[in-house]
């Protein structure tokens, strides 16, 4: 049995397993943070390019957030210290900010998360440094239509395993892996919370949405086989059969009559090229 609660002041940052339906005031708070992350990740589409390292946009990305009047969720999450997460090529997700230096045709997911007045927005884009093969660019695409086809499913009385059955669906009818290892995620004043949003699921499984629910869809998609192994740093996460994975995020409320992305880029530069 699924529990719903509805969130009052004293209780919102409580992690009991509940899923919580927010009011009002938490739309405002997610409108900011979520309006804040996107715009950070439009300003990053001209700097990412052949030759810039990873370290170099973890700091643009720490600025910007700091600037925003916002701090980087991430840094301090369970000993992680950098600003966002970088992930490059067959980098499913985590991937930590280094020296390391795109290059010419990388498929690159930069994820980040402002904490803006005690509200997480929570969102990831694609981005290419020069020109990628075609079938990375597909790739990219094809993960772009998946979050996107995720997204249509939401509206109130729809249940949670209709997101994942619909990614499931795009994804597999190009043949590319969907990873089962990470998804989605409740938020709000907290960064990870209650429900598990999973991207490869039973239609009709799962809790019924309701309106005030605050979550993310993330899929990852994979070129090859879906599954994932963890480098020793304890973060990266990378496709074992070293295919390339992709990646895209939107952070949402339920609303009466669907759902309202908090996290669209105000200058539509939601996915690739830019
Ligand atoms: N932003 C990631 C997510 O979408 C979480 C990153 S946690 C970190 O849920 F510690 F790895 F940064
Ligand atoms: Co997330
Ligand atoms: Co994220």
């Amino acid at each position: 049995m699924t529990e719903y609660q509805h969130v009052t002041e004293d209780m919102s940052v409580y992690r009991d397993g509940s899923i919580k339906l927010h009011g009002p005031e938490g739309y405002e708070g997610m409108r900011k943070a979520g309006r804040l992350a996107a715009e950070i990740l439009d300003e990053l589409t001209t700097m990412v390019e052949p030759g810039v390292t990873t370290g170099e946009l973890d700091a643009k990305v720490r600025e910007l957030t700091l600037d925003g009047g916002a701090v980087p969720a991430t840094m301090g999450y369970r000993g992680y210290t950098h600003s966002c997460c970088i992930s490059i090529n067959h980098v499913v997700c985590h991937g930590i900010p280094s020296d390391k230096r795109l290059k010419e045709g990388d498929i690159v997911n930069i994820d980040v998360t402002p904490l803006l007045d005690g509200w997480h927005g929570d969102t990831s884009r694609m981005f290419f440094a020069g020109e990628p093969s075609i079938k990375a660019k597909k790739l990219v695409e094809v993960t772009y239509e998946c979050l996107m086809i995720g997204i249509a499913q939401v509206r109130p009385g729809a249940r949670l395993g209709d997101i994942g059955a619909a990614i499931q669906e795009h994804a597999e009818s190009h043949r590319y892996g969907v990873v089962r290892e990470f998804c989605g995620h409740g938020l709000g004043r907290l960064f990870h919370d209650a429900p598990e949003v999973v991207h490869a699921a039973r239609a009709g499984s799962g809790p019924e949405l309701r309106a005030g629910m605050f979550m993310t869809i993330e899929p990852m998609i994979n070129l090859g086989k879906p599954h994932v192994k963890l480098l020793n740093d304890g973060w990266t996460a990378v496709t074992r059969d070293k295919s390339l994975s992709a990646q895209f995020e939107h952070s949402i409320g339920i609303t009466e009559d669907g759902c309202e992305i908090f996290t669209k880029s105000p200058k539509g530069l939601d996915k690739p090229p830019y």
